[in-house]
């Protein structure tokens, strides 16, 4: 099944979208369509991958080289629809050298395509002969999608655009995906005598499979997930496909042991692997490359982006981001972990407590209302509430290093750069400035002055 080149569809602008970001370039799930779709595309091996750009040209061409930097990019002139771009993309392909054997043709905006399905639609082709193949797809509301016309025999004659249907073909429920199989000859043939008398003014593909019709012979061959070959034309679209892919994703973690309290309100995203028994708890989102083990409990109203959870950790209404959090360490409720951290098992962040570059020894425990930044914490420590290591002289972070076993009082400040050793025990209201060696007491002379019988202003 080897495939001559494919033909990605990005160069229009989505204007249903109303963004200022084109559409290939939208974020579904963690990754934009046009990154899903190359994906896609990609795991057929095509000899070329060549990506049709127009609309903000130069930021598509950016992002499509960013995730495969043999690609190909054909930059579609003034004239538009799918058409034209095929147009374009098969010049383009052509200076080259002559294309013979299949091309693929697929549009950007379907962020569920998956390589089976256009494996399907390859060996179909080619058992077939055919000329063309369209991949097609039996939706229960077709509105807004080119419909599929059969004669009474069953054979495929045209794809009508919704705009230019009558009502019996608007009546049909197979549509086209906007992904075809053309033999390279029969392509360049019928895309040669494309106009634009319809009703949205546009060179459309789809009159090409009519075209190569009349030279040779088409058919279609339907997805058996029509999930997996919609596409994606404005936002409400947009968010009923990413809560049926979400679901699906919830479904599968549910199916491989892990309990789901409520999938309407669970996002997770593709990357993310998930143990068995780990629990998640409604309102959290886990992105990324989030891995979580046996036992954990995420959520609820929890956030993890490329967070790395051990066994039997627990992350309780936090935003959690490039972090590693030990076994059975215990995070919020309320706690934001910056990336960088390393937390050791059995230990603690508590509320209201935010860490960035923080390595946390096992058992230590920063329990209330601190900042630990650029810091590196033994084990078996325990920080007082609202105590900050002031990491940042305006210039540089600066390090702060506390031992093992060391005992912080409430309210202390560590003004970086500085160290305390082992076996160290801080005094309320500590201001740390200087290095404290092991087995030693710290406390900062902190004068307390009354002054009797003082009035508030509004009782003098
Ligand atoms: C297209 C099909 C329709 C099909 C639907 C499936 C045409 C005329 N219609 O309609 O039959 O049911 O997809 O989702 O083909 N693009 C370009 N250059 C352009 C215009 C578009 O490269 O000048 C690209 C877009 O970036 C997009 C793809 O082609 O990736 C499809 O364009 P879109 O405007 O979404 O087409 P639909 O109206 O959805
Ligand atoms: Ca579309």
């Amino acid at each position: 099944m080897a495939l001559s080149a494919a033909i990605v569809l990005a160069a229009g602008e989505g204007t249903r979208m109303r963004s200022s970001i084109p559409k290939v370039l939208q974020d579904f799930a963690g990754k934009t369509f046009l990154r899903r779709v190359m994906a896609c595309v990609e795991g057929l091996h095509p000899g070329i991958l060549s990506v049709v750009v127009r609309h903000q040209a130069d930021r598509v061409a950016q992002a499509a080289r960013s995730y495969d930097d043999r690609v190909t990019i054909v930059r579609q002139d003034d004239i538009p629809g799918t058409g034209r771009a095929v147009q374009c993309a098969m010049s383009g392909i052509g200076e080259s050298g002559r294309l013979s054997g299949t091309v693929l043709i697929v549009a950007s905006d379907m962020p569920l395509l998956d390589d089976a399905t256009l494996r399907d639609l390859l060996r179909f082709h080619e058992d077939s002969g055919d000329d063309a193949t369209v991949l097609t797809a039996l939706l229960d509301d077709p509105t807004g999608y080119g419909r599929i016309i059969r004669d009474s025999s069953g054979d495929v004659l045209r794809i009508v655009e919704q705009k230019d249907a009558n009502s019996s073909e608007l009546a049909v429920h197979e549509v086209n995906t906007s992904v075809y199989a053309f033999e390279a000859d029969a392509l360049a043939r019928s895309i040669a005598g494309l106009d634009a008398k319809n009703a949205q003014g546009e060179f459309y593909l789809t009159d090409a499979l009519e075209s190569a019709r009349k030279s040779g012979r088409v058919g279609a061959f339907t997805a058996s997930d029509p999930l997996c070959v919609q596409g994606v034309n404005d936002r409400v679209q947009f968010a009923a496909l990413s809560k049926q892919h979400n679901l699906r994703v919830c479904e599968h973690w549910m199916r491989e042991g892990v309990t789901i309290l409520d999938p309407q309100t669970t996002w997770i995203e593709d990357d993310v692997v998930l143990a068995h028994d780990v629990t998640v708890l409604p309102g959290s989102f886990l992105q990324g490359r989030t891995v979580v083990a046996p036992g954990a409990v995420v959520g609820p109203y929890t956030t993890l982006i490329d967070a790395v959870v051990d066994a039997d950790a627990t992350v309780e209404r936090s935003r959690v981001q490039g972090s590693h959090i030990g076994e059975g360490a215990a995070i919020g409720p309320w706690t934001y972990l910056r990336p960088g951290n390393e937390l050791g098992r059995q230990s603690k962040a508590g509320a209201f407590v935010e860490m960035k570059k923080a390595h946390i020894g096992d058992h230590t425990k920063v329990p209330h209302l601190s900042y630990v930044g650029d810091a590196d914490l033994g084990e078996h420590t325990n920080i007082g509430g609202g105590t900050i290591t002031a990491n940042y002289d305006g210039v540089h972070k600066n390090h702060t290093s506390i031992g093992s076993n060391v005992h912080v009082g409430a309210g202390n400040l560590f003004v970086a750069p500085v160290e305390v050793g082992d076996n160290v025990t801080t005094g309320a209201g500590s201001v740390v400035r200087h290095e404290v060696p092991d087995d030693s007491m710290v406390y900062s002379d902190n004068d307390q002055h009354v002054v009797k019988g003082w009035k508030p202003a509004w009782e003098r």
